[in-house]
């Protein structure tokens, strides 16, 4: 049964909402657009903010059921190594050819399950950087820099610390390209509604 849980967290997680939003709603491939990544951000880059918000949400979902799916099955998984899994699935998709995302809305949506007090935080930290620097990759680091930061100087819970440590080094190793074009000044900014830039 844990197997098949796990199994099941996987399967979640390899949903590729990026990939089914830009086929099914608008007809494109997103894997061929903008940064090439199956992401919300890449979805409000080419498609907009309707689609952007609808795969963040996906994303996200994907995790928080994932987490969940230990308690409903009253299985001995710990929700946030379900959670992990799903990750693994979102980056690593069986339906996408395992080229899938860079973590983010998947692991928002694991800690969303386990702990929404974080959550909210983390969420308050991504959009200060957000809105200091306009870049969502800077931003979606240091938000996992900080929770991994936190973790280790705030709280005695091992398995979120264990879980934020691995899901942080997922992120930052998922954005690689990311940090080269940080680097480089290559990197797109996002454009704030109205037109500020
Ligand atoms: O969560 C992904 C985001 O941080 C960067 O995505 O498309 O700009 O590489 P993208």
């Amino acid at each position: 049964m844990t197997a098949l849980i796990l199994l099941i967290a996987y399967l979640l997680g390899s949903i590729p909402f990026a990939l089914l939003v830009g086929k099914v709603g608008y007809g494109i491939d997103i894997r061929e657009h903008g940064s090439g990544n199956l992401g919300g951000t890449n979805t409000f880059r080419v498609l907009g903010a309707k689609a952007g918000t609808i795969v963040i949400l996906g994303d996200m979902l994907k995790g928080t059921l994932a987490a969940s799916l230990p308690m409903f099955f009253s299985v001995p998984v710990h929700p946030l190594a379900a959670g992990a899994v799903a990750v693994v699935g979102h980056m690593y998709p069986v339906f996408a050819k395992f080229r899938g995302g860079k973590a983010v809305a998947t692991s928002a949506g694991v800690v969303l399950f386990y702990s929404p007090l974080f959550f909210l935080t983390l969420i308050a930290i991504f959009l200060v950087v957000l809105a200091l620097s306009r870049y969502v990759s800077l931003s979606s680091m240091a938000t996992a820099l900080y929770a991994a930061v936190y973790t280790i100087l705030f709280t005695d819970d091992i398995p979120l610390t264990a879980a934020v440590w691995l899901l942080a080094s997922f992120i930052v190793y998922r954005h690689r390209a990311n940090i080269k074009r940080i680097w480089n000044k290559t990197e797109p900014k996002i454009k704030w509604p109205g037109g500020r830039s």
